[in-house]
């Protein structure tokens, strides 16, 4: 089976979208979507996708669901509670399609990937008309020409191993910010984890057409590109290049541009990445590197790949080769069977390296996942106990790493219009660090602001290049 959807597929979707576009455009009143997005980045970027489909079929976009005709709900099945608020948001629908029948409601993404979850659905929520997963995004023109003409629910919610789709328009939200989805898909399957389940397996963009789109996105104005992936630095096209190269070839684009990527997986991590972040002054001084446990007991039952000492070696690597390294984590605390000796583990390691800032779960059971059938003694206010002693220890540590800041100036993106009438802007810092800023400032550019004070979250800064 190859890996890219035929030319010839997508065409078919072009043509059903030129036909929607008239259809919609002989009616005697604009027509509008709604897209909501829950859970990633790579979530985000699938509904700009989404987004550019509705467009060229002739839906203006609208933030409210009385004024649509077509909503749509791109989900998250990470946790459990991610799920609880998207069943919460399709009920809540129920009283606005019986007033309004003629209203089309998707739901779409990893959560409809999960049959058990279509099922419910397609028993229970009888008022969404369209059901499709994460491997049939490229078809939604097709799914929703159905459902608006024929009048029947529409499912598509097969499994797959994954495909690339290229071609198919975007409609981004942001201009100086953007996503780029570099690969797609899993091949871990760490023993907690949904997503290799419902993203399929590991797949590769090729690196010209990553190139390319790079060039649009420079030139429509992006001064802030974060390349994704489930491990982004786990791309590796057939026969071509690797990660490294990747960033390299990326680094020499002309313009004044700033690169990061996410989320990457210590295996693949080492001297090789580094060297290439190390060398490439357009490439963030930043880099996610998920620790998920400090006990090797536990990495090993997570299905993870590495041990404690490796990942604390990986760090050591890093930092000497920058220095100013930016670093983040996730971390998993009350896996099933773990003690509070290896949770002590974790908290110890959260201690030694001083991440900057860091992504903290309780674990959830998914079903589908290997974790969820293991015993899991530990009560949750246990682990709620052990959960709140890691957040106070790391709010600590973000506070001490943003105190550093104040009275240096720092290179920073101006990229927020806030309607915040005391910090009318904000940006991000080449770590990542939110910047939000007193008086006047030029969107879309970089500035040179004064740090002036900070709090756990964000800092506080000036313009001291005043505005052109
Ligand atoms: N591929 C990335 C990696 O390996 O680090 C992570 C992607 S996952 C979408 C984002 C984060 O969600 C994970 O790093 C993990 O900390 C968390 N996560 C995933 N499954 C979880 C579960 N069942 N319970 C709690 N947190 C979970
Ligand atoms: Fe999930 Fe592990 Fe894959 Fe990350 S590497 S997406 S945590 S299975
Ligand atoms: Fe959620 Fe799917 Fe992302 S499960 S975290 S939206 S890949």
């Amino acid at each position: 089976m190859s890996l890219t959807v035929e030319k010839f597929h997508i065409q078919e979707q072009k043509d059903i979208m030129a036909r929607v576009k008239s259809a919609n455009a002989a009616q005697n009143r604009a027509k509008y979507a709604r897209v909501l997005t829950f859970g990633c980045q790579q979530n985000e970027a699938d509904s700009e996708r989404i987004r550019g489909m509705l467009d060229e079929m002739g839906y203006a976009m609208t933030e409210t669901d009385d004024g649509a005709d077509v909503i749509v709900i791109n989900t998250c099945a990470v946790r459990e509670h991610a799920e609880a608020k998207v069943f919460g948001v399709i009920g809540a629908l129920t009283h606005l399609k019986r007033a309004k029948p003629g209203l089309i409601i998707a739901v779409c993404g990893c959560m409809a990937q999960r049959p058990e979850v279509s099922e419910r659905i397609r028993e229970s929520y009888k008022h969404v008309d369209i059901v499709f997963g994460t491997h049939a995004l490229w078809r939604f023109p097709e799914l929703l020409e159905t459902a608006v003409n024929g009048g029947e629910r529409v499912f598509s919610v097969e499994n797959s191993d994954g495909e690339i789709a290229e071609g198919l328009p975007a409609l981004r939200g942001r201009k100086y910010t953007a996503w780029l989805p570099v690969m797609y898909g899993c091949n871990n399957f760490c023993t907690y984890c949904i997503v290799p389940y419902v993203r399929g397996r590991e797949r590769s963009r090729g690196v010209a057409t990553v190139i390319s789109d790079s060039k649009e996105l420079i030139a429509s104005g992006a001064r802030d590109i974060t390349l994704l992936g489930q491990n982004v630095n786990s791309y590796k096209p057939a026969g071509e290049t690797d990660f490294p190269q990747l960033l390299r070839e990326l680094n020499d684009l002309d313009g004044d541009f700033l690169l990061r990527f996410m989320t990457s997986h210590p295996k693949d991590a080492g001297e090789r990445l580094f060297a290439a972040m190390a060398d490439s002054p357009k490439v963030a001084r930043h880099l996610h590197l998920p620790f998920q446990s400090g006990s090797n007991r536990i990495l090993k039952l997570m299905n993870r790949g590495y041990t404690r000492e490796h990942y604390l070696e990986l760090i050591a690597a890093a930092r000497s080769a920058m220095p100013d390294l930016v670093l983040t984590s996730d971390v998993i605390v009350g896996f099933p069977g773990e003690t509070e000796a290896d949770f002590e583990e974790t908290y110890n390691l959260i201690k030694e390296v001083r991440f900057d800032a860091l992504f903290t779960f309780i674990h959830s059971a998914r079903p589908g996942a290997p974790s969820a059938k293991l015993d899991d003694p530990v009560p949750r206010e246990t682990k709620q106990v052990w959960f709140d002693r890691m957040i106070e220890l790391q709010n600590g540590v973000s506070a001490e790493k943003h105190a550093e800041y104040v009275g240096k100036t720092l290179r920073v993106l101006v990229d927020t219009e806030t309607g915040d009438a005391l910090y009318p802007f904000s940006g991000r810092t080449n770590g990542n660090r939110l910047v939000r800023l007193h008086g006047d400032a030029a969107l879309g550019e970089f500035a040179d602001v004064k740090i002036t004070d900070c709090n756990t979250w964000s800092l506080i800064g000036e313009m001291t290049t005043p505005r052109a």
